[in-house]
């Protein structure tokens, strides 16, 4: 690497672990909105101000490190940007909802999104993370502990596996496979270390804030109007909860190291972070 790296996406919450983890490594540029937060990303971080549905400013830049949706469509224009603009290296963050067998509307422009990446010139990666949780800035496990804190009882519907991943070991990929020769032009999933059924997530999250939990099992209709009340999770993420959410990752742990904590550790240190409990 010669040029700064651009950070697109660092003041979102994985984001701004991966801001923390480039800051020291070398000249890091952070793309941000005019409404962007900035006192998320590290101090003395440079800052670029742009935005992904117009042109964006690459001058210098040789790696990329793309930490925003690829749900919106952006994805595809910005590969012929970065092509044009010499951009050799680039780690795009997907996700793993792009296997839902479900019809959620975002997943053919996800599609689209890594077809534009793995037929491009660039030597790039793509890191596709489960569900990931880890501080109040996530939307799903923070708001799980709160829940839990603050009631006896959860309506468990369906009982699948899940595979959450820690924000801090998704940062810690992407660093490792930015520098990794052997993640070249390779994707990858990244799961918490071992998938879990549904109603042991919520009892170890129950075990990490010292509550007892009752499971009710409810059907899904009857889920979604207790989602609706509780707001724990959108009607998509209902329809999920029926799906099975586990994936291997013995191909990024020998390309790039990953070895992510499980899910007990990591809802105790989320616990911990949220109420010093
Ligand atoms: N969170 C999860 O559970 C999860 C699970 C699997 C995969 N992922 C993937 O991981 C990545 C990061 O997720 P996240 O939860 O950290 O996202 P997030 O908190 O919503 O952050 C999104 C980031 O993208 C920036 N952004 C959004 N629209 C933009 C635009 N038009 N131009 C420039 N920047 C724009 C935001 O800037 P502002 O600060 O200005 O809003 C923010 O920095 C995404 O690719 C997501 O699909 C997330």
């Amino acid at each position: 690497m010669t040029g700064p790296i651009l950070l697109i996406g660092g003041t979102g919450f994985l984001g701004s672990f991966v801001a923390a983890r480039l800051a020291p490594l070398g000249p890091v540029v952070a793309l941000v909105r005019p409404t962007s937060d900035r006192s998320v990303l590290p101090d003395g971080l440079q800052v670029r101000v742009g935005d992904l549905s117009s042109t964006l400013p690459l001058e210098g830049i040789d790696t990329l490190v793309y930490c925003a949706s690829m749900g919106f469509g952006h994805v595809p224009p910005l590969v012929s940007a970065l092509e044009a603009a010499g951009v050799r290296r680039a780690v795009f963050v997907s996700t793993t909802a792009i296997f839902t067998s479900l019809p959620a509307p975002s997943r053919a422009v996800r599609l689209a999104a890594e077809a534009a990446v793995q037929a491009s010139t660039l030597d790039w990666t793509i890191l596709r993370p489960t569900m990931i949780y880890g501080t109040d800035r996530d939307r799903n496990i923070s708001r799980l502990l709160r829940y839990l804190r603050r009631w006896p009882v959860f309506p468990l519907c369906g009982n699948a596996l899940w595979q959450p991943v820690h924000v801090e070991d998704v940062a810690d990929a992407v660093v490792s496979a930015l520098d990794s020769p052997l993640a070249v032009r390779n994707s990858y999933n990244l799961p918490g270390a071992q998938p879990v059924r549904f109603s042991e997530l919520v009892r170890t999250a129950a075990r990490a804030v010292n509550r007892r939990v009752l499971l009710v099992p409810v059907p899904i209709p009857a889920a979604a109007l207790a989602a609706r009340a509780t707001r724990l999770v959108t009607p998509e993420q209902v329809h999920r909860l029926a799906e099975d959410k586990a994936f291997t990752y013995a191909d990024a742990t020998r390309d790039f190291n990953y070895h992510p904590r499980s899910f007990a550790e990591g809802v105790a240190a989320e616990a911990r972070l949220l109420f010093s409990v």
